[in-house]
């Protein structure tokens, strides 16, 4: 395994190419993607459905089915190791206990037969052992952190007695039980009413800064991103088109698409929808437009942008963006 030189980021990821065996054969769905997260620190991935959003958390803990995805090329390095060519075992101790993953709906990923409590219990003794008995203090302690009242009395409940937003705080309770220094949360929030979301990303917030643990938030909602991240990384059609601090892509956007998604963010109160933003499709991954793959559906679409695949450049100290026309177009942001 080959280690890198320490940056002094908790989660770096370089280069992450990543298919998927379609019955057109091997397609690259997820091509080249860098970006890192540091400790303490809340990134947002951002990009409409289909952008690779969650085939790239996936890749970090190589949650893909090896019978039809592969990593083809790249390298995720936590805390300095190798993710990709670590040995299995070596992952299973990261997995659940250093790195956590929550996902959009909490009710598949809780076991409908078992306490809430036994099954965060459950978590916490595989990484950390140790009796029943304090695991479930434990999890009675995790339950009363994410907000859940009478956690005491409620760790006694099944799945059915919690409603959507409870079952999706239980889920963070179970991912953050090992105190693991990175969380990676998929649409936590997408399947819930726009109050509860609203509670998700605050306790979210309120996590990072009691814990330390990085965040990275995954969601095809910019107006959610902007609340909660520090920084963010817009994906379109598999790639990384611009990354930045939350507050500065939010009032001057350098990539067209970023400030399509600003201009299309819906008003407070019916966020959560995914409405179709930009006009038209993001293209399929095995017909993907010559030059700029958005070239497409740009507003800005000049000749040059046909001709050659833009390269992701740095733009500005901490701001990188992968257009040809960067600097050449006055794009509007939202405030
Ligand atoms: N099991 C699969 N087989 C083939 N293609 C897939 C599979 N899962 C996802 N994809 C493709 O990978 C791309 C990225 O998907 P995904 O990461 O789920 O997007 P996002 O999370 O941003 O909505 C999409 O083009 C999707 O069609
Ligand atoms: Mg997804």
């Amino acid at each position: 395994m080959t280690s890198m030189p320490d940056s002094g980021q908790l989660l770096r990821i370089e280069d992450l190419c990543v298919d998927f065996l379609t019955d057109r054969g091997w397609t690259t769905v997820v091509e080249g993607v860098s970006f890192d997260v540091g400790p303490g620190e809340i990134v947002g991935l951002v990009g409409e459905s289909g952008s690779g959003k969650s085939v790239t958390s996936l890749s970090v803990l190589r949650l893909l089915p090896t019978a039809y995805a592969r990593t083809s090329a790249g390298h995720v390095w936590y805390q300095g190791r190798d993710l990709i060519g670590m040995p299995a075992r070596e992952l299973r101790d990261i997995r659940g206990n250093e790195i956590s993953m929550i996902f959009q709906e909490p009710m598949t990923s809780l076991n409908p037969a078992f306490t809430i409590g036994d099954q965060i219990a459950e978590v916490y003794r595989r990484h950390k052992g140790g009796r029943r008995r304090a695991a479930l203090a434990r999890a009675a302690e995790m339950l009363d952190l994410v907000g859940i009242p009478n956690a005491g009395s409620r760790v006694k409940d099944y799945p059915h007695e919690f409603s959507g937003g409870m079952r999706q705080r239980a889920m963070i309770a179970m991912a953050l039980a090992c105190e693991p220094r990175l969380l990676i949360a998929d649409e936590p929030a997408t399947a819930l009413d726009v109050t509860v979301q609203a509670q998700i990303v605050a306790l979210l917030s309120r996590l990072r800064d009691e814990t330390g643990c990085g965040i990275l938030f995954i969601t095809h909602d910019l107006g959610l991103v902007v609340e909660l991240a520090d920084r963010v990384v817009v994906m379109y059609a598999g790639e990384v088109v611009e990354a930045a601090p939350a507050l500065d892509l939010y009032d001057a956007p350098k990539h067209p698409y970023t400030a399509g998604l600003l201009n299309a963010m819906p008003q407070l109160g019916v966020r959560g929808k995914e409405l179709p933003v930009i006009p038209g499709r993001p293209p399929e991954p095995w017909r993907m437009p010559a030059g700029c793959r958005f070239s497409p559906r740009c507003g800005h679409t000049s000749e040059e942008c046909l001709v050659a695949a833009p390269a992701l450049r740095t733009v500005e100290t901490g701001r990188s963006c992968r257009c040809c026309r960067t600097g050449q177009l006055n794009l509007v942001g939202s405030s």
